[in-house]
């Protein structure tokens, strides 16, 4: 050890003839320290209300609410009509968007395959409030039963009635076990070509 140890910096103890030298950590090192922990108090904060930082979960929300919007767009006003309706029962990019719109408001009360809950079974040929597939719309738009059903015209974008009601169409006949049947058994849907 060089001769210039500050003698100010030994400590009193003193172990056979070793002494205790204090060697303090520099101050531009205990800065570091300091700022990184308020730093990551900071970033903690600001990741979870800034503006500033999108999370990954809220880009692709975005990105798939641009991506309806776009197609949505592209499709224009669906009409709530039988032949529209039917039509897009087979289109099954859409069926998978109504999808979508289904297991978001509606699993709640129809189960999670549309089996039925508080709600109705949606899969079986029995029907309470609807004898066409445009009752269907009417149901999803207005509610039924006092709200017991919901209205859902004011909360749902019109195309979106327009795709579930198309989506709801395509569940019956899988006759998932769920709720038993409620209401009358009703004509079958017609076939794509017999719309309009
Ligand atoms: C709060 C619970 C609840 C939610 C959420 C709900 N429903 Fe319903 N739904 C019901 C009830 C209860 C009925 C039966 C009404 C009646 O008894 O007339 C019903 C009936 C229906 C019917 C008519 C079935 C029939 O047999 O007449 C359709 C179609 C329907 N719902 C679709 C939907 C769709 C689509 C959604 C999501 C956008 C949805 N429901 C969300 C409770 C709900």
């Amino acid at each position: 050890m060089s001769n210039d140890t500050d003698s100010t910096l030994i400590r009193g103890h003193e172990y056979d003839g070793i002494m205790e030298y204090d060697n303090p950590t520099p101050l531009w090192w205990h800065l570091i320290w300091l700022s990184s922990m308020i730093f990551s108090v900071v970033y903690f904060f600001l990741s979870l209300e800034s503006p500033w930082f999108v999370h990954q979960t809220q880009r692709l929300e975005r990105a798939q609410v641009a991506e309806i919007e776009r197609l949505f767009a592209a499709v224009g006003d669906l009409e709530g009509d039988q032949e529209t309706i039917v039509s897009l029962m087979s289109d099954e990019q859409w069926m998978n968007y109504g999808a979508s719109v289904f297991s978001a408001n509606c699993t709640s009360c129809h189960g999670s395959n549309g089996g039925g809950g508080v709600g109705p079974n949606l899969t079986d040929d029995a029907y309470i409030n609807v004898k066409t597939v445009t009752d269907i719309h009417a149901v999803i738009a207005e509610g039924a039963n006092n709200g017991a059903m919901p209205a859902w015209g004011k909360r749902l974008h019109p195309n979106e009635i327009v795709l579930l009601s198309s989506y709801v169409a395509s569940l019956r006949g899988k006759n998932l076990a769920g709720k038993g049947p409620e209401g009358e058994v009703i004509p079958p849907w017609p076939g794509p070509d017999q719309g309009g």
